[in-house]
């Protein structure tokens, strides 16, 4: 482990809870966090508001290249203005979505990513993270959970917030988002070579943060990085 920085990839659907859990994954560790997710999305906002339609992909690599975004304390901003909600809004991430099958955005957001890899480690979530950004991660999780499970739990997110949700709706348009981020030809969704896979439809939060601490304390890496800085 000397000189590298370890990073723990975690990849999955849509609503599989991997943002939670790769959280708090990072701050049981005290390493870094990437929501790699969140960069698709900013670019696909400043997409909007520049007026580029998601279909130009010279166009779209130029803005994700140049993108002027900050992450500071849990909050994003992007062109100093802070997008934090705004970003998640379901048609950003229908557009994030959308332009993520482009190769020339997928590129122009590479360098962006593997900058978020500093010391003590890095426990970063997407889809494509164990596979194309971070390929020599200590440890890859594929997480996963039944599409059914998700839309519950997306439901419950949305009410909770006072938003109004349907079911069947979110339901939908889940298996829709899947299919077309599964069927895409650059960096489809699929468990990565070397992945574990974790089904966390059985499982809470805090099961399955423990599955993921126990499969990095598994790899021997954290004593031996342990026994490094003692
Ligand atoms: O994880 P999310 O819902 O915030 O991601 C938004 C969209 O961005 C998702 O539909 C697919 C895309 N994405 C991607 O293609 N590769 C990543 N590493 C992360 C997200």
């Amino acid at each position: 482990m000397t000189g590298v920085v370890p990073v723990i990839a975690i990849d999955g659907p849509t609503a599989s809870g991997k943002g939670t859990v790769a959280q708090r994954v990072a701050e049981a560790l005290g390493w870094h966090y990437l929501d790699s997710g969140a960069l698709y999305r900013l670019a696909a906002l400043a997409a909007r508001r520049a007026g580029v339609a998601l279909d130009d992909e010279p166009a779209l690599a130029r803005l994700a290249v140049n993108l002027p975004i900050e992450f500071s304390g849990g909050r994003i901003f992007l062109a100093g203005d802070e997008v934090t909600d705004a970003i998640r809004a379901e048609a950003v991430g229908e557009a994030a979505s959308r332009i993520a099958v482009l190769g020339a955005l997928r590129a122009a957001l590479l360098d962006r990513q593997r900058d978020f890899r500093q010391a003590p480690g890095l426990v970063a979530d997407g889809r494509d993270m164990a596979s194309v950004v971070f390929p020599d991660a200590s440890l890859k999780v594929f997480l996963t959970a039944s599409a059914e499970a998700r839309a519950e739990r997306r439901y419950k997110q949305l009410i909770e917030k006072g938003f109004s949700a349907n079911l069947d709706g979110l339901l939908r348009d889940l298996r829709a988002r899947d299919a077309r981020d599964a069927g895409r030809t650059h960096a489809p969704l699929v468990a990565a070579e070397g992945a574990v896979v974790l089904d966390s439809t059985p499982l809470t939060v805090l099961q399955t943060v423990q599955a993921v601490l126990d499969r990095w304390s598994a790899t021997g890496l954290a004593t031996r990085a342990a026994r490094q800085e003692s």
